[in-house]
């Protein structure tokens, strides 16, 4: 197999798959083809194209910020307790991709030293999280799917989110608010992808749990579309004061979008 040595930003090398070397039974393959369709659905939800186009109130920016919280406190204790396990193990990357402590620091930001007694999780982000913990204490593979679902997607399209969210909220360029989007211990986002992928194509799983995880990453795809619905819910009761200072209505897909 054909591989090149790629630096992951924190000092250690790692093989990496070529782009062309695939086959259809890996795992990458299997998630990027399952959760194809409902990726595009998430991609046309209305809050979501809304916030590409800059179209974002800061306080509902800020209740984004606060699901995600929950999210990744959820996602992440159940990481910390499933690391050894010999199905999740070699996708377990702490000071590269985890987002609790960002997300901490950004909601200090926003809400103030008192963050911690001001928000609180909404029913569909306590939804996602009771799922995350679910599968995090009765099957710990199924946790490849919620992790692939937010990280692979995170590193996928945060800049261009980072971009926009500064722009229309017009939150500083030293990049408070935003440390959820910066992931300090990555500097290729493509390269740790393809590591990503090649980890999660080693784990030792049989054609049943790999079907298992595409169909879990199915259902995470629609817990953030639930949360994306229940942002826009929300979004109607809240006065307007709209910012168009997103990304061109015509062509923000086709740009140099990164996502
Ligand atoms: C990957 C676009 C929303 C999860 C990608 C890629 C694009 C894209 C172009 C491919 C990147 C690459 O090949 O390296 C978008 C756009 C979105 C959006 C334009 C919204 C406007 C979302 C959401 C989620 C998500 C809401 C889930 C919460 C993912 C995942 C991948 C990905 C998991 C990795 C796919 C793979 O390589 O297997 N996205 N995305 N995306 N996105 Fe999104």
């Amino acid at each position: 197999m054909a591989t090149e040595k790629v630096g992951n930003g924190t000092g250690v090398a790692y093989d990496k798959k070529e782009e062309d070397d695939v086959r259809p039974d890996d795992l990458s393959e299997l998630l990027a083809a399952g959760t194809k369709d409902i990726h595009e659905k998430a991609e046309n939800n209305q809050f979501v194209k809304d916030f590409l186009r800059g179209r974002i109130r800061k306080e509902l920016f800020k209740l984004g910020a606060v699901a995600l919280y929950f999210t990744y406190t959820a996602l992440e204790e159940e990481i910390e307790k499933n690391k050894d396990h010999p199905q999740f193990a070699p996708l377990y990357f702490p000071t590269e991709l985890h987002r609790h402590e960002a997300l901490a620091r950004d909601l200090e930001y926003f809400y103030g030293p008192d963050w911690q007694n001001v928000v609180s999780c909404s029913p569909a982000a306590q939804h996602y999280v009771d799922r995350i913990h679910e599968v995090g204490q009765s099957d710990p593979v199924l946790l490849v799917a919620h992790s692939y679902t937010r990280y692979m997607g995170d590193l996928s399209g945060g800049q261009v989110l980072k971009k926009v969210a500064q722009r229309a909220l017009k939150l500083p360029a030293t990049g408070e608010g935003l440390e959820f989007y910066h992931f300090e211990g990555i500097h290729s986002a493509k390269a740790f992808k393809q590591l990503y992928r090649s980890r999660m194509n080693e784990l030792d799983l049989d054609a049943a749990t790999k079907e298992k995880i595409v169909q879990e990453a199915v259902h995470a795809f629609h817990f953030n579309i639930e949360v994306f619905e229940e942002m826009e819910e929300i979004g109607k009761t809240l006065k307007d004061e709209v910012m168009d200072a997103g990304m061109p209505a015509h062509g923000a897909m086709d740009g140099d979008i990164n996502k």
